[in-house]
């Protein structure tokens, strides 16, 4: 199954590549999933967000076989987890919200450690893990001890520790949570630059919306339910015509008063500005009347204008039970 050839091993040709139906999980008393069917297909990116504990995590334990469902069922590359177990886990790799290395090891016995429990023949590890390592940026650092690294080198060496078995399915819980900005963004152009190598089915959870944004499709999570799925553009489509931008002086002021507005059905503070959800059909009245309250309570209004919805909008509307 590990040729060393350098074609990447393809899914069977029918069928996605994750394919996720009906999945339902409960912990004690805590429904976690319920009824979650999702695919995510050869070279796409599916991004998962939801507030926390909407059940992100425990669907990617359920899509890797870490966990059995109470009902439904997952399917990799064709292989049925519940039957095929074993083609099924081959196929995956996965990253936890909360993986581990061997911070005693260097980088190099943890590529290996990881390459032989998965049972990879040693000429077919060393080539992957250098190619890897050169991928994700850490191939100066081989012989360096894991527990020397800095978070985001972590985050690298555990995105190579999942893809060491060429897997077609990538699973990545939170993968970049508490990297800096820039090496988030680092990050993601490795993960896209692998899904355009290897074609990989991508299925990640994310609570930053920039990321989110890079996703091909988007499903979100609330309560063990995907309320919602569609690609970036469609979600955010979602808001049209019903997000004013407000910035002026004082920013705490122009916050109370558009709360205040009963067309106003959120007010969320975007760095220096605020975005207002405004009912639909009610953009232009709600601006005027705004304009109106804020310079008779002695505020300025310096821009007011209906803007393209950002994702951060739509998962705002999201969260608080939109459609
Ligand atoms: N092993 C477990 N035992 C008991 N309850 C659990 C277990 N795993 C998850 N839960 C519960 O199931 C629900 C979903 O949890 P999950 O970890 O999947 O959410 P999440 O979306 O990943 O959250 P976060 O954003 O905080 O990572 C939560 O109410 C959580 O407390
Ligand atoms: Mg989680």
């Amino acid at each position: 199954m590990f040729a060393s050839s350098s074609e990447p091993p393809t899914c069977a040709p029918t069928g996605q590549a994750i394919h996720l139906t009906g999945l339902s999980k409960k912990f004690g008393s805590v429904q976690a999933l319920e009824g979650v069917s999702l695919e995510v297909a050869d070279g796409e990116i599916y991004g998962l967000v939801g507030p926390d504990g909407a059940g992100k995590t425990t669907l990617i334990r359920l899509a890797c076989g870490v966990l059995k469902p109470d009902a439904g069922s997952v399917s990799l590359c064709g292989f049925l987890m519940a039957q095929d177990t074993e083609q099924a886990r081959a196929q995956v790799g996965y990253l936890a919200q909360r993986f581990a290395i061997y911070e005693d090891m260097t980088v190099m016995e943890n590529l290996r450690f990881f390459a032989e429990v998965r049972g990879l023949k040693a000429d077919y590890w060393k080539a992957r893990a250098r190619q890897l390592l050169d991928f994700v940026g850490l191939a100066e650092f081989t012989s360096r001890r894991a527990g020397q690294l800095s978070g985001g080198m972590k985050q690298k060496l555990g995105l190579a520790l999942a893809l060491i078995s060429q897997p077609r399915v990538l699973l990545l819980d939170e993968p970049t949570t508490g990297v800096d900005p820039a090496t988030r963004l680092d990050f993601w152009r490795v993960i896209i630059h692998l899904v355009n190598q290897e074609n990989l089915a991508v299925l990640v959870s994310t609570p930053y919306m920039d990321e989110a944004a890079r996703c091909t499709r988007i499903g979100f999570l609330r309560n063990g339910r995907l309320i919602r799925e569609g690609k970036p553009r469609e979600l955010r489509n979602l808001l049209s015509g019903k997000i004013l931008e407000l910035a002026g002086e004082p920013l705490p002021l122009l916050i109370q008063l558009s709360k205040a507005n009963q067309a106003v059905e959120n007010a969320q503070r975007f760095g220096n500005s605020v975005h207002l959800r405004v009912r639909e059909g009610k953009t232009e009245e709600t601006a005027q009347q705004l304009q109106e309250a804020i310079h008779h309570a002695g505020g300025t209004v310096t821009r007011l204008q209906t803007i393209e919805a950002q994702l951060e909008d739509v998962f705002i509307a999201l969260a608080e039970e939109m459609g």
